[in-house]
Protein backbone atom coordinates (compact mmCIF):
# COMPACT_ATOMS: atom_id res chain seq x y z
CA UNK A 1 0.00 0.00 0.00
CA UNK A 2 1.47 3.31 -1.23
CA UNK A 3 2.18 5.84 2.00
CA UNK A 4 0.85 9.00 1.72
CA UNK A 5 4.02 10.81 3.00
CA UNK A 6 5.15 10.00 -0.22
CA UNK A 7 3.11 12.18 -2.16
CA UNK A 8 3.98 16.10 -2.14
CA UNK A 9 3.02 19.25 0.31
CA UNK A 10 0.60 20.32 -3.19
CA UNK A 11 -0.65 16.93 -3.21
CA UNK A 12 -1.91 16.57 0.34
CA UNK A 13 -3.10 19.64 0.61
CA UNK A 14 -5.48 19.18 -2.81
CA UNK A 15 -6.51 15.28 -1.17
CA UNK A 16 -7.56 17.23 1.60
CA UNK A 17 -9.99 18.92 -0.10
CA UNK A 18 -10.68 16.49 -2.74
CA UNK A 19 -11.00 13.84 -0.27
CA UNK A 20 -14.77 14.87 1.08
CA UNK A 21 -16.01 15.61 -2.36
CA UNK A 22 -15.36 12.24 -3.42
CA UNK A 23 -16.61 10.09 -0.58
CA UNK A 24 -20.10 11.92 -0.86
CA UNK A 25 -20.33 11.07 -4.85
CA UNK A 26 -22.20 7.84 -5.71
CA UNK A 27 -21.87 7.72 -9.40
CA UNK A 28 -18.40 7.74 -9.91
CA UNK A 29 -17.28 7.55 -13.92
CA UNK A 30 -13.18 6.37 -14.27
CA UNK A 31 -11.16 7.19 -17.54
CA UNK A 32 -7.76 5.47 -17.59
CA UNK A 33 -5.02 5.38 -20.46
CA UNK A 34 -1.40 4.05 -20.78
CA UNK A 35 -0.56 5.76 -17.48
CA UNK A 36 -2.08 3.94 -15.32
CA UNK A 37 -0.19 0.70 -16.28
CA UNK A 38 2.84 2.27 -16.22
CA UNK A 39 4.13 1.25 -12.57
CA UNK A 40 3.38 -2.29 -13.58
CA UNK A 41 5.96 -2.23 -16.36
CA UNK A 42 4.21 -1.24 -19.53
CA UNK A 43 5.36 1.23 -21.66
CA UNK A 44 3.04 4.29 -22.27
CA UNK A 45 2.94 5.23 -25.81
CA UNK A 46 3.81 9.19 -26.03
CA UNK A 47 6.63 9.66 -23.07
CA UNK A 48 9.62 10.78 -24.96
CA UNK A 49 12.30 8.41 -23.89
CA UNK A 50 10.31 5.31 -23.33
CA UNK A 51 7.23 5.46 -25.18
CA UNK A 52 6.08 2.96 -27.99
CA UNK A 53 5.38 5.49 -30.28
CA UNK A 54 9.27 7.06 -30.34
CA UNK A 55 10.59 3.46 -30.97
CA UNK A 56 8.28 2.22 -33.27
CA UNK A 57 6.10 3.53 -36.39
CA UNK A 58 2.50 3.43 -35.72
CA UNK A 59 1.55 3.58 -39.21
CA UNK A 60 3.12 0.53 -39.58
CA UNK A 61 2.74 -1.52 -36.95
CA UNK A 62 -1.36 0.48 -35.79
CA UNK A 63 -2.94 0.69 -38.86
CA UNK A 64 -4.77 -1.29 -41.20
CA UNK A 65 -2.98 -0.63 -44.01
CA UNK A 66 0.11 -1.31 -42.52
CA UNK A 67 -1.19 -4.50 -41.39
CA UNK A 68 -2.22 -5.65 -45.03
CA UNK A 69 1.29 -4.86 -46.09
CA UNK A 70 2.88 -6.97 -43.74
CA UNK A 71 0.72 -9.26 -41.47
CA UNK A 72 3.22 -11.19 -40.11
CA UNK A 73 5.27 -7.66 -39.18
CA UNK A 74 2.49 -6.57 -37.39
CA UNK A 75 1.59 -9.79 -35.66
CA UNK A 76 5.70 -10.24 -34.37
CA UNK A 77 5.50 -6.81 -32.71
CA UNK A 78 1.88 -7.56 -31.05
CA UNK A 79 3.44 -11.13 -29.64
CA UNK A 80 6.15 -9.37 -28.19
CA UNK A 81 3.18 -7.15 -26.31
CA UNK A 82 1.51 -10.27 -25.44
CA UNK A 83 4.82 -11.79 -23.96
CA UNK A 84 6.03 -8.32 -22.12
CA UNK A 85 2.30 -7.74 -20.58
CA UNK A 86 1.90 -11.78 -19.60
CA UNK A 87 4.81 -10.76 -17.04
CA UNK A 88 3.17 -7.61 -15.79
CA UNK A 89 0.28 -7.83 -12.44
CA UNK A 90 -1.45 -5.10 -12.13
CA UNK A 91 -0.23 -2.13 -9.39
CA UNK A 92 -1.79 -0.37 -6.65
CA UNK A 93 -3.57 2.41 -8.57
CA UNK A 94 -5.94 -0.45 -10.20
CA UNK A 95 -6.50 -2.63 -7.07
CA UNK A 96 -7.45 1.14 -5.95
CA UNK A 97 -10.02 1.18 -8.57
CA UNK A 98 -11.82 -1.92 -7.99
CA UNK A 99 -11.60 -1.35 -4.13
CA UNK A 100 -13.64 1.72 -4.50
CA UNK A 101 -16.38 0.01 -7.14
CA UNK A 102 -16.95 -2.11 -4.02
CA UNK A 103 -16.91 0.62 -1.53
CA UNK A 104 -19.36 2.09 -3.72
CA UNK A 105 -21.84 -1.10 -4.53
CA UNK A 106 -22.27 -1.81 -1.06
CA UNK A 107 -23.04 2.33 -0.72
CA UNK A 108 -26.06 1.86 -3.26
CA UNK A 109 -23.50 3.48 -6.09
CA UNK A 110 -21.74 2.26 -8.99
CA UNK A 111 -18.18 3.48 -10.56
CA UNK A 112 -17.82 2.95 -14.39
CA UNK A 113 -14.47 2.20 -15.91
CA UNK A 114 -13.47 2.91 -19.72
CA UNK A 115 -10.28 2.45 -20.43
CA UNK A 116 -7.73 2.93 -23.50
CA UNK A 117 -5.70 0.53 -22.83
CA UNK A 118 -5.36 -3.29 -24.25
CA UNK A 119 -3.92 -4.61 -21.36
CA UNK A 120 -6.19 -6.71 -19.42
CA UNK A 121 -4.93 -5.34 -16.32
CA UNK A 122 -8.00 -3.93 -14.76
CA UNK A 123 -9.68 -6.79 -15.49
CA UNK A 124 -7.01 -8.88 -13.57
CA UNK A 125 -7.16 -6.40 -10.44
CA UNK A 126 -11.35 -7.51 -10.48
CA UNK A 127 -12.93 -4.21 -11.44
CA UNK A 128 -16.08 -5.45 -12.79
CA UNK A 129 -17.97 -4.21 -16.36
CA UNK A 130 -14.90 -2.88 -17.71
CA UNK A 131 -15.54 -0.50 -20.79
CA UNK A 132 -12.37 -1.45 -23.33
CA UNK A 133 -12.41 1.79 -25.85
CA UNK A 134 -9.31 0.18 -27.43
CA UNK A 135 -10.15 -3.15 -27.38
CA UNK A 136 -8.16 -5.77 -25.52
CA UNK A 137 -4.50 -7.38 -27.23
CA UNK A 138 -5.73 -11.09 -25.72
CA UNK A 139 -8.64 -11.02 -28.18
CA UNK A 140 -8.54 -11.50 -32.50
CA UNK A 141 -11.50 -11.43 -34.86
CA UNK A 142 -11.19 -12.38 -38.85
CA UNK A 143 -9.77 -9.88 -40.68
CA UNK A 144 -12.80 -7.83 -42.01
CA UNK A 145 -14.81 -8.95 -39.70
CA UNK A 146 -16.93 -6.95 -37.14
CA UNK A 147 -16.01 -6.25 -33.24
CA UNK A 148 -18.40 -8.86 -32.27
CA UNK A 149 -16.71 -11.33 -34.11
CA UNK A 150 -13.85 -11.51 -31.38
CA UNK A 151 -12.84 -14.16 -29.02
CA UNK A 152 -10.01 -14.96 -27.08
CA UNK A 153 -6.81 -16.39 -27.98
CA UNK A 154 -4.17 -16.66 -24.96
CA UNK A 155 -1.62 -18.70 -26.42
CA UNK A 156 1.78 -17.30 -25.64
CA UNK A 157 3.94 -16.55 -27.60
CA UNK A 158 1.88 -17.87 -30.47
CA UNK A 159 2.85 -20.84 -32.81
CA UNK A 160 2.48 -18.68 -36.41
CA UNK A 161 2.22 -14.94 -37.56
CA UNK A 162 -0.36 -13.97 -38.63
CA UNK A 163 -2.33 -16.81 -36.47
CA UNK A 164 -5.30 -18.03 -38.35
CA UNK A 165 -9.05 -19.05 -37.56
CA UNK A 166 -9.97 -22.48 -38.26
CA UNK A 167 -11.19 -21.97 -41.31
CA UNK A 168 -7.44 -20.97 -42.48
CA UNK A 169 -8.26 -17.11 -42.63
CA UNK A 170 -6.08 -14.54 -41.17
CA UNK A 171 -6.77 -13.26 -38.06
CA UNK A 172 -5.86 -9.48 -36.42
CA UNK A 173 -5.61 -8.10 -33.13
CA UNK A 174 -8.71 -6.95 -31.78
CA UNK A 175 -7.44 -3.27 -30.67
CA UNK A 176 -8.59 -0.47 -32.57
CA UNK A 177 -5.78 1.00 -35.10
CA UNK A 178 -5.27 4.69 -36.57
CA UNK A 179 -8.06 5.75 -38.80
CA UNK A 180 -10.66 3.07 -37.20
CA UNK A 181 -13.82 3.54 -36.04
CA UNK A 182 -14.57 2.25 -32.09
CA UNK A 183 -17.16 0.19 -31.54
CA UNK A 184 -20.36 1.95 -31.38
CA UNK A 185 -21.78 0.39 -28.50
CA UNK A 186 -18.48 0.52 -26.14
CA UNK A 187 -18.57 4.05 -26.90
CA UNK A 188 -21.76 5.26 -26.66
CA UNK A 189 -22.11 3.05 -23.18
CA UNK A 190 -19.20 4.77 -22.11
CA UNK A 191 -20.60 8.50 -22.65
CA UNK A 192 -23.83 7.26 -20.87
CA UNK A 193 -21.91 6.43 -18.04
CA UNK A 194 -19.44 9.84 -18.48
CA UNK A 195 -22.85 12.38 -18.26
CA UNK A 196 -24.79 10.03 -15.64
CA UNK A 197 -21.49 10.97 -13.35
CA UNK A 198 -21.10 12.94 -10.30
CA UNK A 199 -17.45 12.87 -9.96
CA UNK A 200 -15.21 12.16 -13.44
CA UNK A 201 -11.41 10.67 -12.91
CA UNK A 202 -8.98 11.18 -16.15
CA UNK A 203 -5.76 9.20 -15.34
CA UNK A 204 -2.92 8.49 -17.01
CA UNK A 205 -4.10 9.37 -20.33
CA UNK A 206 -2.67 12.46 -22.56
CA UNK A 207 -6.13 13.48 -23.49
CA UNK A 208 -4.87 13.59 -27.07
CA UNK A 209 -6.70 10.89 -28.83
CA UNK A 210 -10.16 11.42 -29.72
CA UNK A 211 -12.83 10.60 -29.76
CA UNK A 212 -12.19 8.80 -25.92
CA UNK A 213 -10.41 12.19 -24.84
CA UNK A 214 -13.78 13.74 -24.91
CA UNK A 215 -15.45 11.31 -22.29
CA UNK A 216 -14.02 13.36 -19.08
CA UNK A 217 -14.58 16.69 -20.67
CA UNK A 218 -18.42 15.18 -21.76
CA UNK A 219 -18.88 14.57 -18.26
CA UNK A 220 -17.74 17.86 -16.49
CA UNK A 221 -20.35 19.32 -19.21
CA UNK A 222 -22.59 17.28 -17.37
CA UNK A 223 -22.37 18.25 -13.86
CA UNK A 224 -19.62 15.87 -12.76
CA UNK A 225 -16.75 16.93 -10.48
CA UNK A 226 -13.40 16.47 -12.49
CA UNK A 227 -10.23 15.07 -11.20
CA UNK A 228 -6.81 14.81 -13.29
CA UNK A 229 -4.25 12.40 -11.84
CA UNK A 230 -1.09 12.45 -13.86
CA UNK A 231 2.86 13.37 -13.17
CA UNK A 232 2.68 15.55 -16.04
CA UNK A 233 -0.09 18.54 -17.61
CA UNK A 234 -2.06 17.55 -20.12
CA UNK A 235 -4.69 18.95 -22.48
CA UNK A 236 -7.57 18.48 -19.88
CA UNK A 237 -5.64 20.13 -16.71
CA UNK A 238 -6.81 23.47 -17.23
CA UNK A 239 -10.14 21.88 -17.37
CA UNK A 240 -10.02 19.92 -14.22
CA UNK A 241 -11.39 20.99 -10.96
CA UNK A 242 -8.72 18.85 -9.04
CA UNK A 243 -5.00 17.98 -9.86
CA UNK A 244 -2.81 15.38 -8.18
CA UNK A 245 0.37 15.77 -10.17
CA UNK A 246 1.43 12.22 -9.03
CA UNK A 247 2.07 8.56 -10.50
CA UNK A 248 -1.10 6.48 -9.95
CA UNK A 249 -0.20 3.78 -8.35
CA UNK A 250 0.86 6.38 -5.11
CA UNK A 251 -2.26 8.96 -5.46
CA UNK A 252 -5.29 6.34 -6.07
CA UNK A 253 -4.58 4.27 -2.76
CA UNK A 254 -3.84 7.57 -0.49
CA UNK A 255 -7.26 9.13 -2.12
CA UNK A 256 -9.63 5.32 -1.97
CA UNK A 257 -7.55 5.02 1.52
CA UNK A 258 -8.89 8.75 2.81
CA UNK A 259 -12.99 7.99 0.79
CA UNK A 260 -12.86 4.90 2.83
CA UNK A 261 -11.96 6.57 6.60
CA UNK A 262 -15.35 8.55 5.68
CA UNK A 263 -17.43 6.16 4.58
CA UNK A 264 -16.17 2.92 5.66
P1 LIG B 1 0.01 8.29 -23.81
O1 LIG B 1 1.33 7.59 -23.96
O2 LIG B 1 -0.39 9.24 -24.86
O3 LIG B 1 -0.03 9.08 -22.43
C1 LIG B 1 0.37 8.46 -21.22
C2 LIG B 1 0.14 9.45 -20.10
O4 LIG B 1 0.44 8.79 -18.88
C3 LIG B 1 1.03 10.70 -20.17
O5 LIG B 1 0.22 11.86 -20.02
C4 LIG B 1 1.96 10.53 -18.98
O6 LIG B 1 2.32 11.77 -18.36
C5 LIG B 1 1.12 9.70 -18.04
N1 LIG B 1 1.89 8.89 -17.08
C6 LIG B 1 3.13 8.36 -17.20
N2 LIG B 1 3.46 7.66 -16.10
C7 LIG B 1 2.37 7.73 -15.27
C8 LIG B 1 2.07 7.19 -13.98
N3 LIG B 1 2.95 6.45 -13.33
N4 LIG B 1 0.86 7.47 -13.43
C9 LIG B 1 -0.05 8.23 -14.10
N5 LIG B 1 0.18 8.77 -15.32
C10 LIG B 1 1.38 8.51 -15.90
O7 LIG B 1 -1.09 7.15 -23.59
P2 LIG B 1 -2.66 7.25 -23.77
O8 LIG B 1 -3.16 8.58 -23.36
O9 LIG B 1 -3.24 6.05 -23.12
O10 LIG B 1 -4.49 4.18 -28.97
O11 LIG B 1 -2.79 7.10 -25.33
C11 LIG B 1 -4.06 7.09 -25.90
C12 LIG B 1 -4.09 6.18 -27.09
O12 LIG B 1 -3.04 6.53 -27.99
C13 LIG B 1 -3.82 4.72 -26.78
O13 LIG B 1 -4.97 4.02 -26.32
C14 LIG B 1 -3.36 4.20 -28.09
C15 LIG B 1 -2.41 5.31 -28.48
O14 LIG B 1 -2.14 5.45 -29.82
C16 LIG B 1 -4.70 3.15 -29.78
O15 LIG B 1 -3.96 2.19 -29.81
C17 LIG B 1 -5.94 3.30 -30.60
Amino acid sequence: MAQEGQLSADSLAVLEQLVPVAAKARRVFVFTGAGVSAESGIPTFRDAQTGLWAKYDPVMLASIDGFRKDPANVWKWYDERRQTMSRCQPNPGHHAITDWQGLLKGLDGRLDLATQNIDDLHRIAGTEELIELHGNIWEVRPLGSEFQEAFRLMDCPLSEHPPRHIDGSTLRPNVVWFGEMLDEAVLNHAFQCAMKADLALSIGTSSLVYPAAALPFVAREHGATLVEINPERTELTAAADYVLQEPSALALPALVAGIRRICG
